[in-house]
């Protein structure tokens, strides 16, 4: 089939080449021109692991191809895909103005049928003002679909190629028999909804999961004032299969470009319809104020941290990515430096991309993990990067002026902190 996807962000990029790669043609249309063109040379604007090799693969092979011609990829497609960004507007709705734009385009394009997918995450009814958007531009034939999109950054080839489900929103039985067509060969597990579920299914989904993150960090915090240890208590709940194990890690709290923005979304969507979504309130505030327990933590060993030196391992939001939109780190570090601490920081990819937004003279960036720790008077793990974990704690002890570690991501052991003299504290677990 041929495919058009309009917007080559992680969504657009990650769908678009996992597409070509099961055989079809795609074209991956973006507005930015610098941007199309390094994907030509078959540079990747985002790191995520894989990405890179099947773009080079798909485009050599004549199925993947990127412009920023957005007429000719709609003329030749059978599909449309939009997957351009729905960011936050400042009183937490999803912005609709680059989808919108992006159907007003579409549909001046639209020469013959087509199947017009959103992979966006959008607003219950926005798939329907689309169609209505597109109807009033052409009179050729079109039918619209929700297809939310599931995958994780990090992983996203992965979770593209083996979802766990695809969800097709359609009110057509020809959209719906396309779209079984070019997901079927990913999995057998399709459920087919109206199209207003489709769109809601994206929204609870990345809710529940945030409200599962929460709920663990606030059992983590009772945790360590009545002695438990929370990485045992997930694991004894997780065997409930009606619980699940997935997304019970307590740490510091989710970032990201899609929780912290999907769960304002829907917060304003019940809003809309004068509801109250108390629940996922009460998410979002546990969610803000969990990564402070980090300053809690440095201020209830250091006491005054003016004149500190904090080492900060991990700036993206997650490991295996740069990216740092919402990243706990932001507020972390912006904390430090009111209380007139230095920072010096290190992620093993991410450090640019932080440094972009966050500039300060009081925020030393480093190239390798030992350079920050070195000589600080605390270090501050934020980040569950792997090479951290490599890394000998008696190395860390040895580099830092005073052997003070604060485990916002639980990734060392009580046995490897057996022959350290670290005040160590993690979360939810006992110190
Ligand atoms: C999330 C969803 O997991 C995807 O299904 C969805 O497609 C995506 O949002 C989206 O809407 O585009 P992503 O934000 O890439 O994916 O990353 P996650 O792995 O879900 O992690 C999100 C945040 O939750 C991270 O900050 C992570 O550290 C945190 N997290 C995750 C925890 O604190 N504990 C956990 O147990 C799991």
């Amino acid at each position: 089939m041929n495919i058009a996807v309009i917007g080559t962000g992680y969504v657009g990029l990650v769908s678009g080449v996992c597409f070509s790669d099961l055989g079809n043609h795609v074209t991956c249309v973006d507005k930015l021109k610098e941007k199309v063109e390094m994907l030509q040379q078959g540079e990747v604007p985002i790191y995520e692991p894989g990405l890179k090799e099947l773009i080079e693969k798909n485009s050599s092979a004549g199925r993947l191809k990127f412009t920023t011609d957005l007429p000719s990829a709609v003329k030749d497609a059978d599909i449309v895909i939009m997957a351009v960004g729905t960011p936050s507007l400042p009183n937490g709705e999803a912005d609709l103005s680059y989808i919108m734009e992006a159907a007003k385009e579409v549909a001046a394009a639209v020469n013959s049928y087509k199947v017009i997918v959103t992979k966006s995450t959008v607003p219950v009814g926005t798939n329907e003002k689309i169609g209505n958007l597109i109807r009033s531009y052409t009179t050729e034939s079109f039918d619209i679909a929700s297809v939310p999109e599931f995958l994780r950054e990090g992983s996203a080839i992965r979770d593209t190629l083996n979802p766990d489900r695809i969800v097709i929103g359609t009110e057509s039985q020809l959209a719906q028999d396309m779209l079984v067509k070019l997901h079927g060969p990913l999995t057998d597990n399709i459920i087919f909804t109206d199209v207003r579920s489709a769109e809601m299914i994206k929204y609870a989904s990345n809710a529940f999961l945030a409200t599962k993150i929460s709920f663990i960090n606030e059992i983590a915090n009772i945790c360590e004032k009545v002695g438990a240890d929370v990485t045992r208590v997930a694991e004894g709940m997780g065997y409930d299969k009606r619980i699940g194990s997935s997304f019970l890690k307590a740490g510091i709290g989710y970032g990201g470009s899609c929780f912290p923005k999907d769960t304002q979304a829907l917060i304003q969507i019940a809003g809309h319809v004068d509801y109250d979504f108390k629940l996922l309130k009460s998410v979002v505030d546990v969610n803000n104020d969990q990564r402070y327990n980090v300053i809690r933590k440095l201020e209830s060993i250091l006491e005054d941290l003016s004149g500190k030196t904090i080492a900060i391992w991990g700036l993206a939001f997650k490991p295996e990515t740069d990216d740092v939109r919402d990243a706990p780190a932001f507020e972390i570090i912006t904390s430090l430096l009111q209380r007139g601490a230095k920072v010096k920081a290190y992620d093993p990819i991410a450090t640019a991309n932080f440094k972009k937004i966050f500039d300060h003279p009081d925020v030393k960036y480093c190239k390798v993990a030992e350079e920050a720790a070195h000589d600080a008077d605390a270090l501050c793990v934020l980040t569950e990067w792997r090479e951290f974990q490599e890394i000998s704690l008696h190395d860390i002890q040895s580099w830092l002026k005073t052997p003070i570690l604060i485990d916002g991501r639980n990734i060392f052991t009580e046995q490897e902190l057996a022959d350290t003299e670290f005040a160590y504290y993690s979360v939810g677990r006992p110190s």
